[in-house]
């Protein structure tokens, strides 16, 4: 059951916090902390929260872990390699442990959430001294108010189906992109992953919870609603809402601005709620629809409930709907049972759905999982081998489809400097596609048109006109 955290046991952290802040005052130098995270927009949102309260106990925020007393890692279970990576941070920290044994060092996020993982930390990382798992997350002033009085270390994993916690305070990473997790846990247990197990159930927020929270973002400045969730077409299932009544009610929110969502699932991306994306001018003309597979066979085996035909109707139904609409997508290469033949039928949807980008993953089995059981007769070779085939049909299928936009002209939300060089600025188009161009650094955060004039396989070239 989905635990939601009373407005007292807030108000208690928020206690906590000023304990903290009186203990940080007294200190000769200001005292800094470094939060590291990994992993998904989820996890950055979780991190938005982690800074926003340290900041409210009176920590500066610090972009390197050296030197810093305060040093959080808030990590991701996805892939192997993003484990490996963050033992290896962790790792490197024991000398800075032994620079300043005051500091506490943390990790959170979903690696935590397996026991096993836990365990490790436990035995092998001995400078660790505190793990706090996705449920305790919004406990951190008092397992802080704990470290600095008792100094002993604390594993608090709390078993749960997942809590919704409102009123933590956040740290938002950019002025102009306000994200907001409108759901969190995931129930669809495709047999790959391990963010079910990590994450918990599917909870939904309040409508007026979403609403005021991006309402109180777009009157701080913000351009851009990015709306979160592992599958958002489930919003809403428990408190008798849905996705399309939410994009709807922040839609009619005053003034220019857009209202961007990841991730969608296939199995949920109903006509009813592309019929809305498609009347909702703010909602971007982009669709991350995740396939992970062109084979019907290897998606009955990954459980994700759609077949290669259910998921080209629902695309061809969107291109009917959104003309200029942009589709992206997941793939994994390298299932357990996957063959050459179920690797040409990925191949051969991507040729037909011409996708504007992808993002390409290895399999990596996920203890716990169904398909870490699999049999997987496959070497690792042979699917690097398909894996780069992947890419280079996708990146003369991006080329291509990026070519469309030159000599368009598109209102672009300016987010910041370029990265191409001779050009100063970069921004997102409405299908957010990256798009360089000259100007003022005045103009970031502002929304200018620009007409486009070259294609890279990576980003668009253009030109202010107004
Ligand atoms: N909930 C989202 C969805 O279903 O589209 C995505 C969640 S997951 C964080 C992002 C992507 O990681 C997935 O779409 C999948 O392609 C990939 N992924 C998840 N588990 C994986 C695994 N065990 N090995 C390789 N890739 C994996
Ligand atoms: Fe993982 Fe599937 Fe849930 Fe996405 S929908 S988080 S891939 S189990
Ligand atoms: Fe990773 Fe957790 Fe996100 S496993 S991808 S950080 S939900």
């Amino acid at each position: 059951m989905t635990t939601v955290i009373s407005n007292e046991e807030i108000e208690r952290q928020r206690a906590f916090a000023k304990k903290v802040l009186r203990l940080n005052l007294d200190r000769e130098n200001p005292p800094t902390a470094h939060v590291h995270t990994f992993g998904c927009q989820q996890n950055v949102s979780d991190g938005e929260k982690i800074k926003g309260m340290l900041a409210q106990m009176g920590y500066g925020l610090s972009e390197s872990p050296d030197g810093s007393d305060v040093i959080i890692f808030n990590t991701c279970a996805v892939r192997e390699n993003a484990e490996d990576r963050v033992f290896g941070n962790l790792g490197a920290l024991k000398h800075e442990k032994r620079r300043n044994p005051d500091a506490i060092i943390a990790v959170c996020g979903c690696m935590v959430e397996q026991e096993h993982i836990t365990q490790r930390i436990k035995k092998s990382f001995p400078h660790v001294s505190l793990v706090f798992g996705t449920n305790a997350l919004h406990t951190l002033p008092e397992l802080i108010y704990g470290q600095l009085t008792e100094h002993k270390r604390a594993f608090s994993v709390p078993k749960s189906d997942g809590v919704i916690a409102e009123g933590i305070p956040i740290r938002r990473e950019s002025k102009i992109t306000a994200s907001i997790p409108i759901m969190y846990g995931c129930n669809n247990f495709c047999s790959y992953c391990i963010v079910p197990y990590v994450r918990g159930r599917e909870r939904s927020r309040s409508i007026d919870d979403v609403v005021g929270e991006a309402q109180a973002a777009l009157r701080n400045g913000a351009k851009e609603i990015l709306l979160l969730g592992q599958n958002v077409n489930s919003y809403g299932k428990e408190n008798g809402t849905n996705f399309s009544e939410l994009l709807r009610r922040i839609n009619a929110l005053d003034g220019e601005f857009r209202i961007s969502y990841m991730s969608s699932h296939p199995k949920d991306a109903s006509k009813e709620l592309i019929d809305t994306i498609a009347e909702c001018e703010k909602v971007t003309r982009h669709f991350h629809l995740p396939v992970q597979s062109g084979s019907s066979r290897i998606l009955k085996l990954m459980n994700r409930k759609y077949t290669r035909e259910d998921y080209l109707e629902i695309v061809r139904y969107i291109r009917e709907k959104i003309k200029d609409v942009a589709l992206t997508s997941d793939i994994i290469v390298g299932f357990p049972g996957e063959m050459r033949k179920d690797f040409e039928e990925t191949l051969s949807l991507i040729e037909e759905v011409r996708y504007d980008s992808l993002y390409t993953f290895i399999f990596s089995p996920r203890k716990g999982t169904k398909a870490a059981e699999m049999d997987d007769p496959i070497t690792e070779e042979e699917k690097g081998i398909w894996f780069r085939e992947l890419l280079a049909v996708q990146d003369r299928i991006g080329t291509n489809m990026y070519e469309k936009y030159v000599g368009q002209t598109l209102r672009v939300l300016c987010t910041g400097l370029g990265r191409t060089g001779e050009l100063a600025l970069t921004g997102k188009t409405p299908q957010n596609v990256i798009v360089d161009f000259d100007g003022e650094s005045e103009l970031i955060g502002k929304f200018v048109t620009v007409k486009i004039e070259k294609a890279l396989n990576w980003a668009l070239l253009g030109k202010i006109i107004f």
